[in-house]
This record gives structure tokens, sequence and C-alpha cells, in this order.
């Protein structure tokens, strides 16, 4: 289908920030269990809830004909969904067309070596691949069930395949401090890029994250004592706030959404899987556009333009309730 450019003003929140960017959740599943996403036991959505590719694509379809310019996929873990690249395949022709900058995913790396090549084809560039340590029994231990090997195979395929990798790490207290010198060597004597996340209270895991969590303020400053770190643009232009590591010459992201706000510049919006549009990770509040789009894409632009119009100025977590849940949301229904 065309895009329709009589209606294209760009989607704007009541602060006046754009949308530029969505995030799609493709599944709310994955094969993993991270300890500080997931419950050890997660029930999942019946499949008849979820948004079938055509859905996705038409919901897509009206973000990009109303200003935004990059796409990422996201899950659970989106590599997961069988019909996956039927959707990077529906996007390939936009990016094709100049109606999309970016295309783009966020995975576990698990499935990475079975689809890296076909990624490339649909003319991704560039994944981000969480990757939290490189001791297999520590792997073991924080995903409750993965095989590091996997994610290495993964990484090397997306490697061989000519895909830019960046390597999110959740940074969590205790072990971490200890290991993220060798994920910075790791990442950059392969040509990674290393984005190291704060831990956000998002529904419960059967762990308590105020054992856990780590100011990114704090390990930077003991970084710092190592490393020598320079400020760098960030391409993305996200949350990150990235350092370029004179040591390596690779470059070293921070994701601090506890220890320091980055809402006043956020452009992106995220639709889940069952077609229910967020207009921020940190707050419960959602719309249908399932129910919408089966009215019109008016009905759709309408519903997206009063979203937004609640869209709050910034996130509410709080370093200092961190054992408490902000949300029931766990992060794997929408993917970060
Ligand atoms: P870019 O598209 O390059 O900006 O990547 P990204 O860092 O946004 O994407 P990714 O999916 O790799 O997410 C990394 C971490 O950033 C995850 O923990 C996400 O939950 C978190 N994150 C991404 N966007 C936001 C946001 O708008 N608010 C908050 N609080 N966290 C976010
Ligand atoms: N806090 C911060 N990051 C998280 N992720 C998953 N759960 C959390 C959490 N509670 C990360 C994953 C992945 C990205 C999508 O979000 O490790 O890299
Ligand atoms: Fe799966 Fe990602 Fe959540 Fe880990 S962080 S359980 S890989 S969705």
């Amino acid at each position: 289908m065309p895009f329709d450019a009589s209606n294209s003003a760009p989607f704007v929140d009541s602060f006046g920030r754009a949308v530029r960017y969505l995030r799609l959740s493709v599944t709310d599943r994955c094969d993993l269990r991270c300890t500080y996403c997931m419950a050890e036991k997660m029930t999942f959505l019946p499949r008849r809830e979820v948004l079938s590719v055509g859905e996705m694509l038409r919901l897509a379809r009206v973000f990009v004909a109303h200003g935004t310019r990059k796409i990422r996929i996201t899950g659970g873990e989106p590599l997961v969904r069988s019909d996956v690249m039927e959707l990077f395949e529906g996007l390939a022709a936009w990016r094709a067309s100049g109606n999309l900058d970016e295309i783009t995913l966020t995975t576990n790396g698990t499935r990475l070596a079975r689809y890296a090549e076909d990624l490339v084809r649909c003319g991704v560039r560039r994944v981000n691949v969480s990757l939290d340590t490189l001791d297999a029994d520590r792997y073991r231990a924080l995903t409750r069930i993965g095989t590091i090997q996997r994610v290495l195979d993964g990484i090397d395929a997306a490697r061989a395949a000519g895909l830019h990798i960046r390597l999110n790490a959740v940074a969590s207290r205790g072990a971490f401090e200890a290991e993220v010198d060798d994920l910075i060597r790791f990442a950059h004597g392969r040509g990674m890029d290393l984005a190291i996340i704060e831990e956000m209270p998002l529904g419960q895991t059967g762990c308590d994250r105020g054992q856990t969590c780590l100011s990114n303020a704090s390990l930077r400053k003991d970084l710092s004592q190592r490393w020598t770190m320079t400020p760098a643009r960030n391409a993305s232009g996200g949350p990150a706030q990235v350092f370029r590591v004179a040591e390596t010459g690779g470059t070293l992201g921070f994701i601090s959404p506890m220890s320091c706000n980055f809402c006043a510049a956020c452009n992106r919006v995220r639709l889940s899987c069952t077609g229910r549009l967020f207009t921020c990770l940190g707050e419960e509040g959602s719309v249908d556009l399932r129910d919408a789009a089966q009215r019109s894409d008016a009905a759709v632009i309408a519903a997206i333009r009063e979203a937004l119009w609640h869209k709050p100025e910034r996130h509410s977590f709080d370093p200092a309730t961190i054992s408490t849940p902000n949300l029931e949301r766990h992060m794997s229904a929408l993917g970060g």
C-alpha cells in the first residue's frame, strides 16, 4: 500500500517531542528467563491475542506515514517468532523506497546464527545483542536456562554477515564489577560497541533488585580509574551516554534510567505484540490500536494522537524503591 502524503503531519506529544522511532514487540515469549527480566515461571499470551505480521505492518505503516524513521523489532525475543522474517521483508521494502532510515532489532542472540544473513538481506545493518557476562556458568545462572556458546556463535555469524553489533549488558552488583573489563576488551576487540544498562524495576522476577541493582554513576567512576573515556556522539540519538575508550578505540555507552533521566529527548513509542500503544516504558497507560485498526486508518491516527497527548514528561523510576516494581509488566512484554 502506498504512503499517503496528504495527511502526513508528524505525531507530536504535548511537550513538543516528535515520534521518530517505533519499537515494535513481536512476541512476549523468550527462550531465556533472565533473572532481572522475567520470573522463573511465566504465563505467556495466548497466540490468538498476538497480532499477525499483516496487522503489524498495517499499524507500523501509519507511524511511518507520520514521521517515524526508525523501527526496532523487540520481544520477548523477536527471533523466536517463526514468521518474523516476513515482517522484516515487509519493512525492507519501505527502507528500500526511502520511507524508513533504519530497521534494527534487539535480540538475545541465541538464534542469530540462523538469521544473520536474512537480516542483512532485509536491510538490517546494526543489531543490539544482550550479553551480561562472558562466564558460561554465570550466563546460565543469569538466564536460568541459557547456553552462552549459542550467543557467541550468533555474534560470530552476525559479524561474518556484516552486521554492526552493540552488546547490551545489564549491570548487576557483585560479579559485574569484576567482569566488565573483560566485556570491554571482548566487545572492542571485535569491533563491537558495548552498552551498560541499569536494572529497571519492571515486574516481579523472584529476585530482589535492591540486592543487584548497580548505579552507572559509581561504575563509571570505577572504570575511569582504569580506562580513559572521552564523551562521544551517540549515533542512534538514544538514551545511552556514549564515551570513546582511548585504550581500545571502541565505544562504551551507559544507559542510566535510574541515576540520570534522559526523557526530555524521548522520540520513541512502543507497540506491544497485541497492538497496544505504550507511550512510555515506565508508565502503565496504553491504548488499543488493534481495535481502532478494525475501523479505519483515521481511527488509528486519532487513537495515536490522543495517546500522545497523555505521554508523560518523564518516567518515575526511583532508586530508593527499586525493590518494589513500579509496574506489574515485565520488561519482556515490551522488549525494553
Ligand atoms: P537505540 O535504538 O540505539 O537508542 O538503542 P536502545 O538502547 O534504545 O535499545 P535497546 O533495545 O538495546 O535497549 C537497551 C536498554 O535501554 C534496555 O534496557 C531498554 O529497556 C532501555 N531503553 C530503551 N529505550 C528506553 C526508554 O525510552 N526509557 C527507558 N527508561 N529505557 C529505555
Ligand atoms: N532493566 C533493564 N534492562 C533490562 N533488560 C531486560 N530487563 C531489564 C530490566 N529490568 C534489557 C535486556 C535487553 C534489553 C531489551 O533490555 O537485557 O538487552
Ligand atoms: Fe528474554 Fe531478553 Fe527478557 Fe532475557 S531480557 S528473558 S533474553 S526478553
